[in-house]
Order: C-alpha cells, then structure tokens, then sequence
C-alpha cells in the first residue's frame, strides 16, 4: 500500500507513540506524518513530526494537502480526569477537534479515518457487567460526553457523507513504551512502576473497583485490524466495543505479588472513584470478534509478567 499518506493527530500520548511505530512498520517513514501540540522528542525525531494544535483547522488541512494525505488517526483528546479539571476547554478540544477532522476528511477525499472512543461513553444505568455493544448510554463525565456525541458525529458522517470512519471503545489501556495522561485506568500503569521503585503504591480507586482493561500491543493490533478490515465488514459506525480482561485493584496487587512478594497497597479513593462507578466492569466485545476477527493475544497473567519484565529495562535506559 504505497499510495498510503498517513496523518496521526496526537501521536505523542499513549495510543499515539506505539501507533506511529506499527504505522512506520507498515507504511515505512516517509509515508507516516506524526503530530502532536508537543515538540518533537523520542521516537519522532526519527520520522516526519510536526507540531500541530487540533483546534488550528486550517493547519490540519495544509498538512493533508501538503502530503496528499490519505488516512487519519485522530487521537487527540483530554482523557476523563483532565477533562473534568477543565469542562469547557475539555468539550471544545474533544468536541471541535472531532469535527474539524471529519470535515477536512470529508472534504479532501480522505479513503479512511480512524478516531478513538472510550468505555467512557457508558454511564450509570448501563448494563454494569458484560456490557452489550447496544444499550442505554448516559455518561456523565465531559469525556463520556464528547465520546457519546462523537460516535453520533461519525456514525453521521458515515450515513450522510460516505466517509469511512471506523472507530473502537477502548478500554483502560496498560502500556510501558509511552505514558498515560490523565485518565481514571491510570492506576494500572502507576502501580507497576511504583512497585518496582518503592514496593508499595497508593491507590486512587478502591480495592473492588472493577474495570475493563487492554495490553497495548493488543489494543495496537486491534487499531490496525478496523483500519485494514474490509469496508463491509465494517458494520457499526458508531464505535465497537473492545475489551481484553477485568480486574479489580486489589486482584492486579495480588498478580504483582507472585513477583514482587513484598509489595504492598493501600487506598484512598478521590473523584476519580466516581468516575470509575459510572463506567462498565465488563465489556461483550462480540461484534468486534464476529465483524472483523478481533481476539486478544494477552490475557492478565501475561500482561503482568511483560510490564515487570520490560519496564525495569526502560527504567534504565531513561
Ligand atoms: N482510559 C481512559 C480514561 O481513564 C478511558 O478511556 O480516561
């Protein structure tokens, strides 16, 4: 796929570092322009970088043209705990920067775009456990907000325009290469480098707090897998939910101590405690599974052992 032009919007944050390295696989550097409000650093000093504000419309539209680009990866967002330090400047970046992606897609004949929802978009009175792909939905966090209205947005833009936007609702993600911003899954990667530099690790959710959780390189895979799928598999354009497994707190405490047997945790849940009860504690990925061959490589046992394996490693090379 040579004639491939890739833009990512927000490839410096978690999603976005490991997806430029798989696209640069993929499509090789030159055909992989990364972007992000932060200067280049890391990996994208290797490759083609620009510094790009989302809510800057005509600076998307002067890189698509300057590039003839022919797909976008829009990641760029406030993730659920910033946004709700910041709700108005959480909406506009979410919200605005969607829609202008949408409609420079739409209106430069971009073949395929990708933007990213979120667990998120559930809220109180969804179906807690097993949450089915179609059900109620009443977020109540300024993320799960503009998640919720997101997916409508390209859901729209698909039935009104053709564009072929495809999406997934990603679950809290747990990776080592690149770092969470601000979001209530966060604790899932804290607590491993805590354990490994203090063993004890203070926990901002409470010990039962389940929530559904994905490995990176599985939530990488899975990224790529929507993108490449065929169009008519593609059945749902609103976002399909996705997930790897569930834990609580406490139960990934207990997995860290197999390896690290004196570590210790405690609790002291704050607002992001209220933010994690409104969100699912299990997810039916089933469409996603019979739609486009969706299947998780790592289950918990193997996330656990490859975070303690290869975070020391970067720890060093820091
Ligand atoms: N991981 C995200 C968050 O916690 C959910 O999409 O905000």
């Amino acid at each position: 796929m040579s004639d491939t032009k890739v833009l990512i919007i927000g490839a410096g944050g978690q999603v976005g570092t490991e997806l430029t390295l798989a696209l640069r696989e993929s499509y090789g550097n030159q055909n992989v322009i990364a972007t992000d409000i932060k200067e280049a650093e890391g990996i994208f000093l290797d490759g083609i970088y620009h510094t790009l504000n989302v809510l800057d419309k005509d600076a998307i539209l002067d890189l698509v043209k300057k590039y003839k680009i022919t797909h976008i990866y829009h990641l760029a967002a406030l993730l659920s705990a910033t946004a709700e330090k910041n709700p108005m400047f959480g909406w506009e970046l979410n919200m605005d920067g969607l829609l202008h992606v949408l409609n420079i897609a739409k209106d430069n004949g971009i073949k395929r775009m990708y933007w990213p929802s979120s667990i998120a978009a559930f809220g109180p009175t969804t179906p807690k456990t097993n949450t089915p792909q179609d059900c109620v939905m009443d977020p109540n966090t300024v993320y799960g907000i503009s998640k919720q209205a997101g997916e409508r947005w390209c859901e729209y833009y698909f039935a009104k325009y053709g564009l072929d936007v495809r999406s997934i609702r990603y679950p809290g993600l747990i990776s080592y290469k690149s770092e969470p911003g601000g979001g209530t899954t966060d604790y899932a990667i804290h607590i491993f480098y805590e354990a490994l530099k203090n063993g004890t690790y203070e926990c901002f959710l409470s010990e039962d707090t389940g929530l559904p959780m994905l490995y990176m390189p599985d939530a990488i895979k899975a990224t790529i897998d929507i993108m490449e799928a065929p169009a008519e598999d593609i059945k749902i354009r609103s976002s399909y939910n996705l997930a790897g497994f569930t834990f609580t707190p406490k139960e990934l405490a207990d997995e860290i101590r197999k390896h690290i047997p004196e570590f210790t945790i405690t609790y002291k849940p704050d607002f992001r405690q209220g933010i994690a009860n409104s969100w699912p504690a299990s997810i039916d990925d089933s469409r996603a599974r019979a739609d486009w061959g969706w299947k998780n490589d790592y289950g918990m046992t193997e996330m656990v052992d490859d975070m303690l394996k290869n975070i020391p490693v970067m720890m060093e090379g820091r």
